[in-house]
């Protein structure tokens, strides 16, 4: 009788269940975005590539399910723990077994603080903070240290930040952060919120207030807070800074020390003139008087020397307002190199009528 070889196993699958959130940001366009979330990470950091990625009716509940070569190891995990639209992740056991078994994997976020830090705030024209969290990972993504986002204590800068979704994303994953926006409305909003959060949690911090001047001439205000991840950390001398600019963005070169930042996330005004859309503000004449392509080509350059070498920069926009080529030129005219794989072409979608949103990420080399 010839030898029969041992059947070989099969290639572990997994499934992830999304936020039920998600498809109230985007619609139609959650699992699509996940899964070029999930291209990027697999890119960038994953030990073993994400395979055959697709949505999957299980138990009546949609999944999107991919395969991997190697079984994924504990780092992976511990990365593809923070997609932003996670909610479970899934071993798929039993493969051709009817119906196949869900074993749950234990999934360690890197979050550090009590997820309402998010959620609490609620506005007009507040960038979404799944959207946000998203831009956020693939532009950490995208620097010459990609593992560093799990492991190092990272500088992010907002240089529109509102009313700090970015900066909020940010501390919860315990890293420092900047934020710049010339709107006093939303200073003082952010002000009073992140202040009364911190008191409310009895967080260890320390909160300092006041005029913002440059060369004798008042420009708006400041915010400085320096906070504990633990009691123990911030007793121990080892505080994460917040601080917030109540300026024009044009004075970021020099508020902001040249090379301090690893990374930039910003979502761009959309150029929307009426107040109720996502991301638009009815803000009068101040922020809206150049266009968000002025803005975006005048900015760039600026926002650039306070990155560092090997750091990026990740921004969302309305291509109604300026098409991707423009923008991708405008980054490359800085010395920055877009992220041209496959993954990053496939975040656009739609928000509304008027709002067409897509994210560009660019790192800094050396020219
Ligand atoms: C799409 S919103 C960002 C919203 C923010 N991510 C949030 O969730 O609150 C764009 C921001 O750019 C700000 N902005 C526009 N022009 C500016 C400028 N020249 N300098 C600083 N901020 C500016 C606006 O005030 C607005 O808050």
């Amino acid at each position: 009788m010839p030898s029969q070889s041992p059947p070989q196993p099969s290639p572990p699958r997994y499934a992830i269940l999304l936020y039920p959130a998600a498809n109230r940001v985007y619609a139609e366009s959650s699992r699509q975005l996940l899964q070029a979330e999930l291209g990027v990470f697999s890119e960038k950091v994953l030990s073993t590539p994400i395979l055959d990625v697709r949505e999957e009716i299980l138990g009546g509940a949609p999944y999107l399910t991919f395969r991997t070569a190697e079984r994924l190891s504990d780092p992976d995990i511990a990365a593809i723990s923070n997609l932003s639209t996670l909610y479970a992740l899934f071993e798929i056991d039993g493969e051709g077994t009817a119906p196949p078994a869900l074993r749950p994997v234990l999934i360690t976020k890197l979050d550090k603080l009590d997820s309402d830090l998010l959620t609490v705030q609620k506005y007009p024209g507040k960038t979404n903070e799944l959207f946000t969290k998203m831009l956020l990972n693939v532009t950490l993504l995208s620097t010459d240290r990609p593992a560093a986002m799990l492991d190092s204590r990272v500088h992010v800068l907002d240089p529109l930040c509102g009313r700090g979704t970015t900066l909020n994303q940010a501390m919860m994953y315990g890293f420092d952060a900047t934020g710049l926006d010339v709107d006093g409305k939303d200073f003082e909003a952010y002000q009073h919120f992140i202040k009364t959060w911190l008191r409310a949690k009895r967080i260890k911090h320390t909160a300092e207030s006041g005029a913002l001047r440059l060369n004798k001439a008042r420009l708006g205000n400041r915010l400085l807070i320096h906070f504990g991840l633990t009691k123990e950390q911030y007793k121990n001398g080892d505080a994460r800074t917040l601080q917030y600019f109540n300026c024009d963005t044009k004075n970021v070169a020099e508020l902001v020390k040249p090379g301090s930042v690893d990374v930039i996330v910003t979502d761009a005004p959309y150029g929307v003139q009426h107040g109720s859309h996502v991301g638009q503000k009815d803000k009068g004449t101040h922020a809206l008087s150049r266009s968000p392509r002025d803005l975006l080509e005048n900015s760039i350059p600026l926002w650039t020397q306070s990155l560092r070498l090997g750091g990026a920069m990740g921004i969302s926009w309305n291509t109604h307002v300026m098409p991707r080529a423009e923008l991708a030129a405008v980054l490359a005219n800085n010395g920055l190199s877009i992220q041209k794989s496959e993954p990053f072409a496939e975040f656009e979608h739609r928000v509304d009528q008027s709002i067409q949103r897509d994210l560009i990420v660019a790192r800094k080399s050396a020219r």
